[in-house]
C-alpha cells in the first residue's frame, strides 16, 4: 500500500534530501504534502516537480508571490501557521517527517501526534522543549516516533541489539565542529564564515552554528533523553571528528554496538521512512579501508560550556529546557545577522538560564509565554550591551 508524506520544511536541508530519498523509493512512498516558511522559488518548483496533493507557505506574506509561480501546479494551496497543522493531519497522511527549523514546529507536531501519524523526527527543538508532553501524546495515540537526526537514528539502530532495560550507557558521538581545537580565547575571534564551516556534515545554517557552539550535542541529550525514556546520566558525549560512527550503545555485558555510515542524511531518513524494512538507498556507501583511522576523545568543555549546560539542563528539566532552546535560538539569529559575536551566544544562554526561575509548563500557551520570556531577555541582553559598547 502507498505511504503518503507530509514534508514540514521540505525546502530546507532535510526537507531537500527527503525529497530526494522518496523519489528513489518508487512508488510504494508519494510526497502528498510539503511545506516552506519563505523559499517560494524553491516551494513553486518542488510543487511543480512532485505534484503533492498540497503545499502549505507558512508566513502568509508569501502567499501572492508563490501563487504566481506556480503555473499549472493543480493541488491545494494553504497558508499560514495553521497550514502546517493543517497538511500534518490530513486523513490521507500517514508519515510526517517533521524539517521544520526551531520550537516554531512544535503545534503541528503535537496536532500529528493526537492524530496517530508516524512522527519522522528531524526537528529536534519541539522534542527538547516539550518532550514529556510529545512522547505521553504520542503514546496515547499510538504515533510512532521513528528518529532522523543522524545520532538518534543510530542509537534506536544499535538498541535493536538487546533491551532497553539492558543498556549501561548511550555515547552520542560529535564531530566537534569547526572548533573542535579551539581554546576559550579563540572563540573570541572567529567569523560567521568560519562558524558556517563545518568539517563533515553540510546541513541548515541554525543548526551548523549549533555545531559550531556544540548547543546542538546539548540539544541531542536533552532529545535523547525522551526518545530513549533513558536518565541523563546513562548518557555521554564523545568527540569523533570524522563522523563516521553515529553513535554507539554500551550494554551491561561490556559489549558496546556502534552504527556507522558516511555523513549523509539520507540513509536516517530513509530508516524511519521504511522501518523496519531496508531497503536499497541511495546512501554513499562506507569505504573503511579508504578512511584508515577513526580517532575518539573526550570533549573539552571549557571550550564548549554550552555542552556542561546542556547536561545540567537535561538534570533539572522543567521550564529549563524552554529558556535555554528559546535563549540559543534568538541568540543564533542575531549571530547569523551579524548583531553579536559567536562567543555571545553561549554568554547569553548563560544569563538567560541565570535570571529564570523554574516552573512547570503544563500547557502548550504557558511553555510559549517562558519562550517568548527568554528570547526578550537576550534582546535586551544585547540591547544593554550594545549601549554600554561591549
Ligand atoms: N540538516 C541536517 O543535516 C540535520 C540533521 C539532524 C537534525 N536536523 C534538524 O532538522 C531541522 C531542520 O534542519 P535543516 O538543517 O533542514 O534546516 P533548514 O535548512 O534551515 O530548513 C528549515 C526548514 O524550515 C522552514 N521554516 C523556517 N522557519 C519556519 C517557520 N517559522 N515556520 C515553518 N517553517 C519554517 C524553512 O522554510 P524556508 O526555506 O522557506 O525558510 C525550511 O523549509 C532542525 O531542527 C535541525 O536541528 C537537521
Amino acid at each position: 500500500m502507498t505511504k503518503h508524506i507530509a514534508i514540514l520544511g521540505s525546502t530546507g536541508s532535510i526537507g531537500k534530501n527527503s525529497l530526494k530519498v522518496i523519489a528513489a523509493l518508487g512508488e510504494e512512498y508519494r510526497v502528498t504534502a510539503i511545506s516552506a516558511h519563505s523559499s517560494t522559488d524553491l516551494l513553486a518548483q518542488q510543487a511543480l516537480d512532485y505534484q503533492p496533493a498540497y503545499i502549505s507557505i507558512t508566513d502568509d506574506a508569501n502567499y501572492t508571490s508563490l501563487k504566481e509561480k506556480l503555473g499549472d501546479y493543480s493541488g491545494k494551496i494553504l497558508s499560514g501557521p495553521q497550514s502546517l497543522i493543517d497538511i500534518a493531519t490530513l486523513d490521507e497522511i500517514d508519515i510526517v517527517i517533521t524539517a521544520v527549523v526551531g520550537a516554531a514546529g512544535l503545534p503541528a507536531v503535537l496536532e500529528a501526534a493526537k492524530k496517530g501519524k508516524t512522527l519522522a523526527i528531524a526537528n529536534k527543538e519541539p522534542l527538547v522543549i516539550a518532550g514529556e508532553m510529545l512522547t505521553r501524546i504520542a503514546r496515547e495515540n499510538d504515533a510512532a516516533i521513528l528518529p532522523v537526526d543522524s545520532e538518534h537514528s543510530a542509537i534506536f539502530q544499535c538498541l535493536q541489539a538487546g533491551k532497553t532495560s539492558e543498556v549501561n550507557n548511550i555515547i552520542l558521538t560529535a564531530s566537534g565542529g569547526p572548533f573542535r581545537e579551539f581554546s576559550p580565547d579563540q572563540l573570541e575571534d572567529v567569523t560567521l564564515a568560519q562558524a558556517l564551516d563545518h568539517p563533515t556534515w553540510d546541513m541548515g545554517p541554525k543548526i551548523t552554528i549549533d555545531s559550531a557552539t556544540m548547543m546542538n550535542k546539548s540539544l541531542e541529550i536533552i532529545e535523547a533523553v525522551w526518545l530513549f525514556d533513558t536518565p541523563v546520566e546513562k548518557i555521554n558525549v564523545l568527540v569523533h571528528p570524522e563522523s563516521i560512527v553515529h553513535s554507539m550503545v554500551e550494554f551491561n555485558d561490556g559489549s558496546v554496538i556502534a552504527q556507522m555510515g558516511t555523513p549523509d542524511m539520507t540513509l536516517p531518513i530513509q530508516y524511519a521512512l521504511t522501518y523496519p524494512k531496508r531497503l536499497r538507498g541511495i546512501t554513499n556507501r562506507l569505504k573503511l579501508d579508504e578512511l584508515g583511522t577513526l580517532n575518539f576523545q573526550k570533549p573539552n568543555l571549557e571550550t564548549f560550556r554550552s555542552l556542561k549546560l546542556g547536561f545540567e539542563v537535561a538534570k533539572k528539566g522543567g521550564s529549563l529546557p524552554v529558556v535555554f532552546n528559546a535563549a540559543n535560538e534568538q541568540a543564533v539569529e542575531e549571530f547569523l545577522a551579524g548583531k553579536i559575536k559567536f562567543a555571545m551566544i553561549t554568554r547569553i544562554i548563560e544569563h538567560c538560564l541565570e535570571k529564570h526561575d523554574t516552573t512547570e509548563c503544563e500547557t502548550l500557551d504557558e511553555l510559549f509565554e517562558v519562550d517568548v520570556w527568554a528570547r526578550r531577555q537576550v534582546i535586551e541582553f544585547i540591547e544593554q550591551k550594545t549601549s554600554a559598547n561591549i
